[in-house]
């Protein structure tokens, strides 16, 4: 049997992992072979792909990003790409597809799950945590501690200054990232796209913090909530009115919080989801993705991921306003 692997969508810490545990643990079946396509689904529309043997993925373990580089390809909307895509992966007599990415890589996998004669395995890659039915997305660990370590960082000028920070961390329209990032930090505020607060309130509770006794305050905000700049116009002149010494910055963390070296949990959580895709092929199973559920890796359809939207536990900003006084 033939297997395709790819990465597709935003990178994230520990995919070099998980193609790593394809490729090796494929090696102990003789009748495997592992070829990786280039830039995701784009490389099966341009033929770009390469064979992958054990000795390809040495080194890879440790690396962030990917190594097979990935894209978003917006023509594997199309159906005539796609039936493009299915000639390609029958001419290099392809059964099996390894997809690891997002939710939008997912909703690729399903469509060649439902419309070709390829089977799918997908494996989870996100940075986000936000693709439905399970716990853990990889690297959103590798992500969360780089958040941190900038915002522990961001944290030593907000106090030697007494400022205000607002600091936009990605996450989508998720709010999970961004929340965890502001428990770690011990941050003040968290806005995320799930619970909106008006702009004045934001602005009389950081006035609160001050009045109360703290140096300084970290706002963690979503992009998924409003762009930082938007934030700033509308609540400066707010604090002004409230003492015109308040100074607010604001810094995006932006694609920094992509990269970089995965944590030692995002090259486990790789490689056994790497693992395990092998094992849902050699049984034959079809059209499931690697999930985190009650912390076991188990097998999940895909179609239940693509059909369904992951909720918050709104608990957890409870806890961060509690901890904030
Ligand atoms: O889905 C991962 C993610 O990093 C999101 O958090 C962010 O909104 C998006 O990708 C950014 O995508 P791009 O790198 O294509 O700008």
């Amino acid at each position: 049997m033939r297997i395709g692997v790819l990465t597709s969508g935003g990178d994230s810490p520990g995919m070099n992992a998980a193609i790593r545990a394809v490729v090796r643990t494929a090696n102990d079946y003789p009748n495997l072979e592992v070829i990786g396509f280039i830039k995701g689904l784009r490389g099966i529309l341009y033929k770009e792909f390469i064979y992958l043997n054990e000795r390809s993925v040495s080194g890879t373990i440790e690396k962030g990003g990917t190594f097979l580089q990935s894209s978003r390809e917006p023509r594997f909307l199309d159906y005539n790409y796609r039936q493009i895509a299915y000639q390609v992966l029958n001419e290099l007599e392809i059964d099996w597809l390894v997809i690891i990415g997002g939710n939008g890589s997912f909703n690729a996998a399903y469509k060649i799950i439902t419309e070709s004669n390829i089977k799918v395995v997908g494996i989870t890659g996100t940075i986000d945590n936000d693709i439905y039915g399970t716990e853990y997305t990889l690297g959103y660990d590798t992500a969360l501690n780089t958040a941190t370590q900038a915002i522990d960082k961001i944290r030593d000028t907000a106090y030697s200054f007494g400022r205000i920070f607002i600091v936009e961390v990605m996450g989508r329209d998720y709010g999970l990232l961004p929340l965890d990032i502001a428990l770690a930090t011990g941050s003040e505020l968290v806005l995320i796209p799930e619970y909106k607060i008006p702009t004045p309130k934001i602005a009389e509770k950081i006035h609160q913090y001050k009045v109360k006794g703290k140096k300084h305050v970290i706002v963690v905000l979503s992009e998924g909530y409003c762009s930082a700049f938007e934030l700033e116009k509308e609540l400066n002149p707010i604090l002004k009115k409230y003492d015109s010494n308040y100074e607010l910055k604001i810094t995006v963390l932006g694609h920094i919080q992509r990269g970089g070296n995965p944590t030692a949990y995002d090259r486990i959580f790789g490689t056994l989801s790497g693992q395990k895709a092998i094992e849902l092929i050699i049984n034959n199973q079809n059209g499931f993705f690697i999930a985190l559920k009650n912390n076991k890796i188990e097998p999940l359809p895909i179609e239940l991921a693509i059909k369904n939207k992951k909720k918050l536990n709104h608990q957890l900003v409870n806890v961060l306003e509690q901890l904030a006084i």
